[in-house]
Formats: C-alpha cells, sequence, structure tokens
C-alpha cells in the first residue's frame, strides 16, 4: 500500500487531530469557473514550476548550450502548448515533439520557435513537415527523398536532423562511414538542409555513467568524420535529463530534456541534485457518501470486504482516466490531509475510498491522487515506484477526460477540458 508521505514545511492548511475542528484546502482562485460544466477531475499544471525548472536547468548547463524542451506527447500529459509557451518564455530555443502531428498542433497554436520532430515521420507525412516547417529526423533514405520533393514542391529547404545510434539500438546510423556517406547524399538533396546532428542516450539514470561516455564518445567519432569530410553536423546534441543533471559537460549545443521541465528526474541517482518543483497535481472530488456495515463487498469482483462499519467515498475518476488499475486495494489518496485507501478494484470511470475517520468528511471534499494537499503528499515517483514502472508513464497516463488548469502565481490562467478546449481563456 502506498500511503502518502509528510511533506517537508508543512502546506496551506492543517490536517484536524482528534477532537479539532476539520479542515478542507483552498481551491486556487479561478477553479470553479474552470471546472463549470465538467466532472471534477482535474490536473493543475503550475507554469511557473516549468519557468522555474527551465531556468535551473539552463543555470546547470551553462550559457553556451541551448534548451530544447521536449514537449512530445502532450508534454508528458501536461499540455504540450500551454507548457511549450512557457518554456518558450522562460528561455528555451527549441521545442522538440515526437510526431508530425504534434509539431502541426504547436504551430497551430502560433508557435514559431524551431521544433524538432524525433521520430521518424513517414513519407507521407513530408509535406505537412514542410508545410510546418518542422525540423525532421533523418536516418533512411526514403524519409529524406519525400522531404526533398516536398520542399522542392514549395521552393523551400526542409530542416533535417541526422540521427546517429551510439548504443539505444533505435534509430539511426552506426557507423561514421554511413553517417558520412548518408550526409554527402543529404548535400546532393537541393530541397534539404541539414541542421543538426544527435543521438541518444540509453542508460543516463544509472548510477555507472560508462556507456553513456561510451556512446559520447562514438558520438564524438562520428562528429570528427563528417567535419573531416567537410560535411558541418550542424547542431549536435545528445543529453536528455539525466545526461543533463548528471554530466552537464555533455551539454554540446543543445540538451534535449523532458522529464526535467516536469520537475522530475528519471532515476534516484538524479533525485536533489538539482532545485526543481514537480508541475503537475492531479485531484478529483467525492460525488457520493455512504455507511456500510461489515461484511460489504466493495467494487467489481468483490475483492475488499468492510471488515467493519466503514465510510465510503465515490470518486469520479477511474482507469479510462489513466489510474492504473494495478493499483486496486494499493495506495491511500488525499482526503483532508488524511490518507484514504482506495478500496476494490479500480473502475472504468469511479474508484472507491474508505473515508472512515476523517473528521467532517463531506460530497465535494477534493481526493489528491497525486500532489500535495497539507501536509501530505503522493508523488508521481512514488506511484510509480509502487506499480514497478517509471514516472514518465505515470504523467502520460492522465487521460483526455481530465480537464487541465493552468496556474500562475496560485491563479487559475487557462483551462481545458474534453467539453470547452478554452472554458477559461486567459494571457496563454
Ligand atoms: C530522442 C529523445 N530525446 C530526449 C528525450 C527526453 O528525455 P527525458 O524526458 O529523460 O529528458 C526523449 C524522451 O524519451 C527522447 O526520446
Amino acid at each position: 500500500m502506498a500511503e502518502p508521505r509528510p511533506v517537508a514545511g508543512g502546506g496551506r492548511g492543517e490536517p484536524a487531530g482528534p477532537g479539532e475542528a476539520a479542515c478542507t484546502f483552498p481551491a486556487p482562485p479561478g477553479l470553479e469557473a474552470a471546472l463549470e460544466g465538467h466532472r471534477p477531475t482535474w490536473a493543475e499544471v503550475d507554469l511557473d514550476a516549468v519557468a522555474h525548472n527551465v531556468a535551473a536547468i539552463r543555470r546547470h548547463i551553462g550559457p553556451h548550450s541551448a534548451l530544447m524542451a521536449v514537449v512530445k506527447a502532450d508534454a508528458y500529459g501536461h499540455g504540450a502548448v500551454e507548457v511549450g509557451r512557457a518554456c518558450l518564455e522562460a528561455g528555451a530555443k527549441w521545442l522538440a515533439v515526437a510526431t508530425p502531428e504534434e509539431g502541426v498542433e504547436l504551430r497551430r497554436a502560433g508557435i514559431s520557435a524551431p521544433i524538432l520532430v524525433m521520430c521518424l515521420a513517414h513519407p507521407s507525412q513530408a509535406a505537412a513537415v514542410v508545410e510546418h516547417r518542422l525540423s525532421q529526423t533523418v536516418c533512411n533514405w526514403e524519409l529524406a527523398q519525400a522531404l526533398d520533393g516536398a520542399a522542392r514542391a514549395r521552393g523551400v529547404q526542409a530542416a533535417v536532423h541526422l540521427k546517429i545510434d551510439t548504443g539505444l539500438t533505435r534509430l539511426g546510423l552506426v557507423s561514421p562511414r554511413d553517417a558520412v556517406e548518408f550526409a554527402r547524399g543529404l548535400q546532393g538533396l537541393p530541397g534539404l538542409r541539414l541542421e543538426g546532428t544527435y543521438t541518444h542516450m540509453a542508460d543516463a539514470d544509472a548510477e555507472d555513467k560508462s556507456f553513456t561516455r561510451l556512446q559520447f564518445e562514438r558520438f564524438m567519432e562520428v562528429r570528427s568524420a563528417m567535419v573531416q569530410a567537410g560535411v558541418d553536423p550542424g547542431l549536435l546534441h545528445a543529453a536528455n535529463t539525466a545526461t543533463a543533471v548528471d554530466l552537464p559537460e555533455l551539454s554540446l549545443d543543445a540538451v534535449r530534456v523532458g522529464l526535467g521541465i516536469y520537475g522530475l528526474v528519471p532515476g534516484r541517482a538524479q533525485r536533489g541534485r538539482l532545485d526543481l518543483r514537480p508541475v503537475m497535481a492531479w485531484k478529483t472530488r467525492i460525488l457520493f457518501l455512504r455507511e456500510v456495515p461489515g461484511g460489504t463487498p466493495v467494487s467489481y469482483g468483490r475483492t475488499y470486504v468492510t471488515p467493519a462499519p466503514r465510510v465510503v467515498a465515490t470518486v469520479p475518476v477511474g482507469y479510462a482516466d489513466g489510474i492504473n488499475r494495478l493499483l486496486s486495494n494499493r495506495v491511500s489518496w488525499l482526503v483532508r490531509g488524511k490518507p484514504a485507501p482506495l478500496l476494490g478494484r479500480v473502475c472504468m470511470d469511479q474508484c472507491m475510498l474508505d473515508v472512515t475517520g476523517i473528521p467532517g468528511v463531506a460530497v465535494g471534499d477534493e481526493a489528491v491522487i497525486m500532489g500535495r494537499q497539507g501536509p501530505s503528499q503522493l508523488t508521481a515517483d512514488d506511484i510509480a515506484d509502487l506499480l514497478g514502472t517509471i514516472t514518465y508513464e505515470v504523467l502520460c497516463w492522465v487521460g483526455r477526460r481530465v480537464v487541465r488548469v493552468y496556474l500562475r502565481k496560485g491563479c487559475i490562467v487557462k483551462s481545458r477540458g474534453p467539453l470547452s478546449h478554452a472554458a477559461c481563456p486567459g494571457p496563454l
């Protein structure tokens, strides 16, 4: 069972002790308006924390390396447009996405900064890549030729980044000779411009850095071979969050940082090395409350049966929203600053919590799924550790039905929900 942990320094409210009046925790100004008409299940995304993390990372890597903020997968569930803009305002020079579709979304939102597409596009996407001025990763001839054709048809040059595989065995050319030959081939395609050359680390979050250093050496060999052959490799980049945090000397011309932007780090080795603030909190509210006698089964499959009378709260969030079903009977969320164990199986749209003994518990009370409530917190790392997975996956689970609300100085400046994409339009 993952229990929420105390937060150093307490929180916005204090939990009620025995015999004391119960308290709830104040919602950020603007929340009620943002949730109006929506199911009260939301993720709070703190854009000041994004700016803080961007500044901390930029200080750490130094002035000679640019920050490419990785906002793929809807900014790891946070919202790509909103987080992308916040990163650029805070000094990131580039954004990186996985697919052309994600790049197009950013362009349609009016973002004009350079955007790298890190996965291979399908050749049928070449026209969209060119039209939206996306910088496309290449390492195969079919895509390079499709991009060249699409660019020439428009009378422009498309920017490409050459991917080098130094040890992940996922994408890229391996030997310096192949890299040089491919880069020379690109020179023969007038619709293309080699804007950058990069690699990706396989094991950078490990404490043992020898493989990361080996990958870096291999990358430098490719770079030297290209330069000797008279090919300009363009912008050189290799570091992800773990590399940027642990080995800032490998930052080259740019670092591609994702998780760090969101205030988290991939491995135990990186925890506490940089002053980062978690950006997202995930919350819901009690919609239904009842007292049940001992011997009452709760949820599908009757995997939990109350051992004695219990107060059971139903909250409107389930596995279709990203609550992993493996959390059934294994996690406690927070209600009025107290742990409220999740009873029985996670349903598709709802979960049941044990709120017995929580003074003053009432319909409408906030339940924290991830984040902080008063003196306690449950982090994405805690949830990942409990399930034996990685923090990245926990963030990406937060589903489309969950309303995103964006905060500046503790106030909601924008929201995005399944009903209205700008329920509360703000300066973003
Ligand atoms: C090619 C590439 N670069 C950079 C990143 C960012 O990694 P991180 O979130 O660990 O910073 C990723 C994420 O998976 C990636 O696939």
